[in-house]
Order: C-alpha cells, then sequence, then structure tokens
C-alpha cells in the first residue's frame, strides 16, 4: 500500500534532515511530507532543497505558527488529494523510531483502520521523560479513556498510521482542536464510527535537539475539550434513556 508519512515542523532545523534520512533508510518506499509553519529557523528552507534533490520528499508551507492539528489536517488534505493508502503521523524531533515505522504500517495493512505508537501497552517505553511529562500523559490518557470510554492506552499519542478510507470518512471541519488535544479528538471521533484503533508497542525518546511546543495552554485545551465531548456523550445516553422510557410508557 502506497504510504505518505507527514512530519509536521516548528523550528525543527537540528532535528528534520536526520529524521527524513532515517525514515528514507527505513522505509525507502514511503514518500514524506514535511508540513512547516513557516519556522523562522529555516527548516521549510531545508526542507526544499531536500524535496528538489528526493522526488519521495514534498513540503507543504504554511503561513504562520497555527497548531499541530490544523497542520496535520493541512497534510492530510494534500494525502487524500493523491493516491495514499496510508496516512502516518510523524514527529520531527527524534522522538519517534522510523525504524518501528513498519510495525504500525502492518498493522493498517492487517486490516486496522488507525494504529496507534502506544508507549503504555505492555513492550511500549518512554526513554528520558521527566516524571512529570509522564504523569501528563498517563493522567491525559486516563482521563480521556475514562470520560470518552475508550479502551485504548495512549490517546495523545503522536505516532500513527491511519487508513485513507477512515481518513476519508472523517468532516475535518468538525476537529476543534488546535493543540496535541488534536489526537484525542481524531481518535474519539474514529471510536464513534466504530473503526478498528489497535495500539502497538513503541520506544519514544525524549529530543535531545530543540525544543518541545508543549504549554500549558494546549493542555488545557485538551482537558476542556474531553470535559465538553464527554458530557455531550452523557447528556445523549441520558436522553435516550428518557425518550425509551417515554416510548415504553405510550405503548
Ligand atoms: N507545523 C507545526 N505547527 N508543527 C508543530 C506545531 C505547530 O504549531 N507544534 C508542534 N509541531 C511539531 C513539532 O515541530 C514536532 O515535529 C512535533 O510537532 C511534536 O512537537 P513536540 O513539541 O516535540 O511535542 P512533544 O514531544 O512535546 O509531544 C509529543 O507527545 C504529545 C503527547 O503525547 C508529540 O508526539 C505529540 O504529538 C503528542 O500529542
Ligand atoms: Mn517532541
Amino acid at each position: 500500500m502506497r504510504v505518505l508519512t507527514i512530519i509536521p515542523t516548528y523550528n525543527e532545523i537540528e532535528s528534520l534532515p536526520k529524521t527524513v534520512a532515517r525514515l528514507r533508510a527505513a522505509v525507502p518506499d514511503a514518500d514524506v511530507l514535511v508540513v512547516d509553519d513557516a519556522s523562522p529557523d529555516g527548516t521549510g528552507q531545508w526542507a526544499d532543497e531536500a524535496a528538489a534533490a528526493d522526488e519521495r520528499v514534498h513540503v507543504l508551507h504554511r503561513t504562520g505558527k497555527n497548531g499541530l492539528g490544523a497542520a496535520y489536517i493541512a497534510g492530510f488534505e494534500w494525502a487524500l488529494e493523491r493516491d495514499f493508502e496510508i496516512i502516518v503521523e510523524h514527529d520531527a524531533d527524534g522522538s519517534h523510531q522510523p525504524e518501528q515505522l513498519p510495525l504500525l504500517i502492518q498493522a493498517v495493512e492487517d486490516g486496522a483502520d488507525l494504529a496507534i505508537g502506544s508507549r503504555w501497552v505492555p513492550g511500549g517505553r518512554v526513554v528520558n521523560w521527566p516524571l512529570s511529562r509522564k504523569l501528563i500523559s498517563l493522567g491525559g490518557s486516563f482521563y480521556s479513556r475514562t470520560m470518552l470510554g475508550m479502551p485504548l492506552k495512549d490517546i495523545t499519542a503522536g505516532y500513527r498510521a491511519y487508513r485513507r478510507t477512515a481518513l476519508e470518512a472523517l468532516d475535518f471541519s468538525q476537529i476543534e482542536s488546535v493543540g496535541y488535544g488534536f489526537q484525542v479528538d481524531m481518535t474519539f471521533r474514529m471510536h464513534k464510527l466504530g473503526m478498528k484503533i489497535v495500539e502497538v508497542p513503541i520506544t519514544f525518546i525524549e529530543r535531545e535537539l530543540g525544543t518541545s511546543k508543549m504549554s500549558g495552554g494546549i493542555v488545557r485545551e485538551a482537558m476542556l475539550n474531553v470535559t465538553k465531548w464527554g458530557l455531550a456523550e452523557r447528556a445523549s445516553q441520558v436522553r435516550g434513556a428518557v425518550d425509551s422510557l417515554r416510548g415504553r410508557r405510550q405503548r
């Protein structure tokens, strides 16, 4: 199946060249799309040069830092305009190991609509994260799992492979998340549509170069959205129960 790996970037000049080289070596048949938000450090320029030298590398330039979710949606739309069958999300900073990508591709080829590279299933690992980051990740997944009723361990994970038809079934204009809550947003929408979601253990290694774009605002947006979706879900369950009770009384 034809694979497109999307790499969103904002100021990743120290990491991106290595990540692209490793991806091209590990999965030579996969195309790479860098979605750069006008990084001031020249990441976009480097990507243009890489694209000129390698026909499997492509670049999408955006006008400014508009969030991870918006960058990925632009990348998904680019993929769906072309004939890619598996679309991958991949960080630029070395946290995701290109050598593990075949595991995610295999899971989609075996029938998954979404294969999540999971840090929190047996065999999954996180290297060099402080306890605070582990707690945010575990807490975020626990809260999402409980509020949204999804039996998944790593719901905010950013290393994923989607089946084309799964992306085609989503209405991207409904995605409300700008930050990393985008990952939960996508997962929940697919879960509600009854799609097959599997978790594949991966090793996540904290970046050595550059800086994380994670912020308090990103965590707050994700928590607020999960709370809102969870409550809406509960309300519709209650409405359903009331309607069926009324129906029974009238019968
Ligand atoms: N184009 C674009 N625009 N790229 C962005 C933006 C943005 O606004 N914000 C972040 N990125 C890119 C970074 O350049 C990097 O390639 C990738 O997104 C991940 O950003 P990091 O800042 O390194 O994320 P992290 O390591 O803190 O977070 C990781 O874990 C999160 C929680 O599980 C990522 O895997 C996230 O996707 C994940 O949600
Ligand atoms: Mn990172």
